[in-house]
């Protein structure tokens, strides 16, 4: 099901609402329009806005596009993450990403193997694509996982419009790296060769279930999420899904991407979910479903390619997925 989330004038938009008055999901038209209450997360200055969405009733598919599987909340979704650039904790970024982090003007500087190059700017590409909604399991390889609804467009329409030449096999992202702006990038400096970079195999990147999030539970992406742009790839490890893209560069060979060369025996470029290929230093067998605390504490088996083996199986055949990890 493809829904639009049409956006509203600015006009209409409340002066408290700093953060969230671009590039809006709310007042989607039409049928089954929810309000949905969301708490405040992350910092002081940053306006948690209730929004109207359409919602999506969820439904197994054979595209892999939704899961019936209970939602992860919120409040889990926005204030447990992974945004090195924002610090190492899990709620770093939420506390500093809403704080820093300028998401307007935002555009995507495009280069190597495609017709189209240079800076284009986000609202640009946003007014290109109908936006849809994506319940998608996110497996970190951490081994928890989360339920998240995405609100975006898929990376295959995006690539179809860039027009990577034939030479073209890779697809490379960058993350913004700005000091001024990311405290992390200051304080863990020597772990990362920043800018955070990730890669796709080009026909990886075509597969249907490659996604461009632009939103989360129909509102817009908080910064700790990787606003205003980023991937999801949801049948690899989260690391793959980089966050607060500005960069992406067409290549003919495989890209350096940041975990991988950090540690190459422990975070390969494929990176798929498989729970038979344990990380060096824990098993991949099982995951915690957040939310976990104390007295509800989940844990699920891990599938391979996180469950969306019919989707995607084809990409790997004949590949040995404990060498190719
Ligand atoms: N992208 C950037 N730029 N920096 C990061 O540190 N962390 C990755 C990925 N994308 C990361 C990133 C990891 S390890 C995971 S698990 C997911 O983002 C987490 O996404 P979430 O915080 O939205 O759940």
């Amino acid at each position: 099901m493809r829904i639009r989330l049409p956006r509203i004038p600015s006009s209409d938009i409340t002066s408290e609402s700093a953060y969230l008055n671009r590039r809006q999901f709310i007042k989607a038209s039409g049928l089954g329009a929810l309000a949905l209450s969301v708490p405040n997360v992350g910092a002081k200055n940053h306006q948690a806005k209730v929004l109207n969405y359409q919602k999506v009733v969820p439904k197994i598919d054979s595209k892999g596009f939704y899961t019936d599987e209970v939602l992860t909340p919120y409040k889990d979704i926005s204030s447990y993450n992974n945004f090195y650039e924002f610090g190492t904790s899990k709620s770093d970024p939420s506390v500093y990403a809403p704080q820093y982090l300028k998401t307007d003007p935002w555009s995507i500087r495009v280069s190597g193997l495609s017709k189209k190059q240079g800076e284009i700017n986000l609202e640009d590409i946003l007014k290109r694509f109908p936006l849809e909604e994506r319940i998608y399991r996110l497996r970190c390889v951490e081994a928890w996982s989360m339920v998240v609804p995405w609100v975006g467009f898929s990376l295959a329409d995006l690539i179809r419009y860039l027009e990577p030449t034939s030479s073209a096999k890779y697809i490379a992202f960058e993350t913004l790296a700005d000091k001024k702006q990311m405290p992390g990038i200051r304080s863990v400096s020597g772990l990362i060769d920043w800018p955070y970079r990730e890669g796709l195999r080009l026909d990886e990147a075509m597969n249907e279930l490659s996604f461009m999030a632009v939103g989360i539970y129909g509102r817009e992406i908080l910064p700790q999420n990787g606003a205003p742009i980023r991937l999801v790839v949801p049948w690899k490890y989260g690391f793959k899904s980089i966050k607060s893209i500005v960069g992406i560069r067409f290549v003919d060979k495989q890209p350096a991407t940041s975990w991988q060369t950090i540690a190459p025996s422990e975070y390969g470029f494929y990176s798929n979910v498989n729970p038979n290929v344990s990380h060096p230093r824990w098993s991949q067998a099982t995951e915690r479903r957040l939310p976990s605390g104390l007295f509800d504490f989940k844990r699920v088996d891990t599938k391979l390619f996180n469950g969306y083996e019919e989707q995607v199986a084809y990409l790997y055949k004949g590949m040995n997925l404990t060498k190719y990890y």
